[in-house]
C-alpha cells in the first residue's frame, strides 16, 4: 500500500496507536484527519485535521462522514481504530456494563464507521479500509473477556467484509497489534511493545506489495498463530494467571 499520497481518516486517531499511525502517514506526505470524541487532544498538531465523532452514536458518525467528505471528496483510506480495553470480573454480573461499552465501541462502532464510508469508497472504485483487531482476539487474555470477544468478532467481520468488497477496488486489511505500551497496557504488561517500534514494523509490512491482508508484527505472531502452532492451551493457562489480581481471588 502506498502511504505517501493518500487521503486518510483514522477514527480513533486522537491518541495512542491511531495518533502515531496518523503521524506516519502525514510524514510520508498523505493528508490525514483523525477522529474521536476528544479532538482537543490533537489541536495544534501540525498538519493533522480533526473531526469530532463518537462511534457509539450513529448520528455522530454520519455527521462526521459528511464533514470529512465535504472537505475531502478524494478520501481513499478509512481506519477503524476506536477501541476501549476494559478489564472485567466475570464472577460479578455487574461486569455487563463494561461488556456493553466494549461491544458498542469496538464492534458496533467498527461496523457503523465502515457502513458510513463503503458507499463512498465503492463509488470511487478504489480505496482501502483498515480494521483493528488484536492478538487477544486470537488468544484470550481472560481479564479482558469481552474485549477479546469483540476483537475476535472484528477479525471475523473483516474476513467477511473482504469477501463482500472483492472486485470493487476497495481493499481490506486487518491490523492485529500485540500489547503496545499505551492506554494502560504498559502497566498491565511490562513487555508491551513501545509504540514507535510497533509502528516502524507496521509501516514496513503495510507498504509491501501486494498489501498483506493481515498486519502481524513479530510480537503478535505467537498470539495470531497459537492455535495452529499447538501452543494455545499452554499460553492461555499462563495468561489466566492475571486473574489472581482481581479482588477476592
Ligand atoms: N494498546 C494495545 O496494547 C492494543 C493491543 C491490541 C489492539 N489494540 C487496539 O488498537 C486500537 C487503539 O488502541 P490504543 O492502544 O491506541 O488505545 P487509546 O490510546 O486508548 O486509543 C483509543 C482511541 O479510540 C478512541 N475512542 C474510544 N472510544 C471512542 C468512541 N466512543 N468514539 C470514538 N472514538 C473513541 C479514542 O478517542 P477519544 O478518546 O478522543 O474518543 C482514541 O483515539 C484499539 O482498537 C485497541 O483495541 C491496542
Amino acid at each position: 500500500m502506498d502511504i505517501s499520497a493518500r487521503t486518510v481518516l483514522i477514527v480513533g486517531g486522537t491518541t495512542g496507536i491511531g495518533r502515531g499511525l496518523a503521524q506516519r502517514f502525514l510524514d510520508a506526505g498523505s493528508t490525514v484527519t483523525v477522529g474521536g470524541r476528544n479532538t482537543e487532544q490533537v489541536e495544534g498538531a501540525d498538519g493533522l485535521e480533526t473531526v469530532r465523532v463518537d462511534v457509539t452514536d450513529p448520528a455522530s458518525i454520519l455527521a462526521a462522514r459528511d464533514e470529512v467528505l465535504a472537505k475531502h471528496p478524494d478520501l481513499d483510506l478509512v481506519v477503524t481504530m476506536s477501541g476501549v480495553m476494559l478489564t472485567e470480573d466475570l464472577r460479578d454480573p455487574g461486569h455487563i456494563t463494561q461488556a456493553e461499552t466494549t461491544i458498542a465501541v469496538n464492534l458496533l462502532g467498527t461496523i457503523r464507521v465502515i457502513d458510513a464510508f463503503t458507499p463512498h469508497l465503492i463509488g470511487r472504485g478504489a480505496g482501502d479500509i483498515i480494521t483493528v483487531s488484536s492478538g487477544i482476539g486470537f488468544l484470550p487474555f481472560p481479564l479482558m473477556a469481552t474485549y477479546g470477544a469483540s476483537k475476535a468478532a472484528v477479525h471475523s467481520y473483516t474476513e467477511s467484509l473482504r469477501a463482500h468488497l472483492a472486485g470493487t477496488g476497495v481493499g481490506v486489511t486487518e491490523l492485529i497489534p500485540p500489547a503496545v505500551a499505551n492506554a494502560g497496557q504498559e502497566k498491565l504488561n511490562p513487555n508491551a511493545l513501545p509504540t514507535g517500534d510497533f509502528l516502524d514494523e507496521v509501516i514496513g509490512l503495510l507498504t509491501r506489495t501486494p498489501t498483506p491482508k493481515e498486519i502481524v508484527v513479530e510480537r503478535a505472531a505467537s498470539l495470531r498463530w497459537a492455535e495452529r502452532d499447538g501452543t494455545y492451551a499452554e499460553l492461555l493457562a499462563a495468561r489466566s494467571q492475571s486473574l489472581s489480581n482481581l479482588p477476592g481471588r
